[in-house]
């Protein structure tokens, strides 16, 4: 299928919305005094956006909007401090072993390549659809924030085989790479996913890492009645937007049918680890929410 065929959205509309999302609940969690991270480009895109509905940078904004509010952005920044916090330590721990270059795979407002310690000639590339990154590289350069490494942006959607403009973009398949796929699975059919994993492990060369966020058991989940207030507060209907099945195989039996080696933690257990304590809604996700690390030998 031709990628003007496939539906595309912008920064406030379809999946492109949960981007901003994202970007707010990690704007808030730099702001908490328990702050697991440190995102201060994160509030520019908020402040750049026409988003449909009030996106705070701090708990005592969501306050002022009301309960609901609170409750939906301590929720946000619980979870997405977690998971932003462990993907920023998998990710310096693959480069500090060996991985030359990072593809970040449809990457939203993920702001890595501007905050990390990572050194010039570091190859970053992000991927996500041409409207997303426009806004993203718009805003950036707006409020002069500079790459802490090379940072390259492929415009292209990943229901297409898009590996070819990666490659062209600079992208080296003869070195270790660190891939991250941080809260995309779920928007993808079985297809596009089994279709993303081998073009991952195509590109791979040998000592490269991926890390990856997995949501199990949706269906359950969205009948979760505490989960079921985050659709209603965005106005986004759910089974529109998540795909990811139960029955499909799980991705961390693919990555280990490859020889790779493979380890799965949830979002529960790095809460531990961090001692972040979750709210109800991030109660009903932390179970399910499954962060998976490998790396090819
Ligand atoms: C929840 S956001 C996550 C963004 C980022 N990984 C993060 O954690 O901040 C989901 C992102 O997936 C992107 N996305 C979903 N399906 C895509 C596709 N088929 N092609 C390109 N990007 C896609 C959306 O545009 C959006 O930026």
């Amino acid at each position: 299928m031709a990628a003007e065929q496939l539906e595309a959205w912008d920064i406030v509309s379809g999946v492109g919305l949960t981007a901003l999302i994202v970007a707010a609940g990690r704007a808030i969690d730099s702001n908490r005094a328990d702050a697991l991270i440190d995102d201060p480009l994160a509030a520019h895109f908020l402040e750049a956006a026409d988003a449909p509905v009030p996106m705070p940078t701090d708990l005592g904004t969501a306050e002022r909007d009301g309960a609901e509010s609170l409750a939906i952005w301590t929720h946000m920044s619980n979870h997405l401090g977690v998971r932003t916090r462990f993907f920023d330590d998998c990710f310096l721990r693959a480069r500090a072993e060996g991985a030359e270059q990072a593809v970040v795979v449809a990457s939203g407002l993920d702001t890595r390549a501007f905050r990390l310690d990572l050194p010039a000639g570091f190859g970053f590339f992000e991927i996500d659809q041409p409207k997303v990154l426009a806004f993203k590289e718009e805003v950036l350069r707006g409020n002069g924030a500079a790459p802490r490494c090379d940072w390259r942006a492929v415009a292209t959607d990943l229901r297409t085989s898009w590996s070819g403009e990666l490659v062209r973009s600079g992208f080296d398949p003869a070195k270790p790479t660190v891939w991250v796929v941080e809260g995309l699975l779920m928007y993808l059919t079985e297809d596009a996913e089994k279709q993303l994993l081998d073009v991952i492990r195509e590109l791979s060369a040998p000592g490269s890492r991926l890390v990856c966020e997995h949501l199990r058991d949706i269906p359950s989940l969205a009948r979760d009645p505490e989960f079921a207030r985050v659709p209603a507060y965005f106005h986004v209907e759910l089974p529109e937007l998540l795909l990811g099945e139960s029955e499909r195989p799980r991705p961390e039996d693919r990555i280990a049918a490859w020889g790779w080696e493979v380890s799965t933690r949830t979002s529960a257990e790095m809460a531990g680890r961090y001692r972040r304590k979750f709210d109800p809604i991030s109660q009903a996700l932390c179970s399910r929410t499954h962060f998976i690390t490998a790396r090819s030998s």
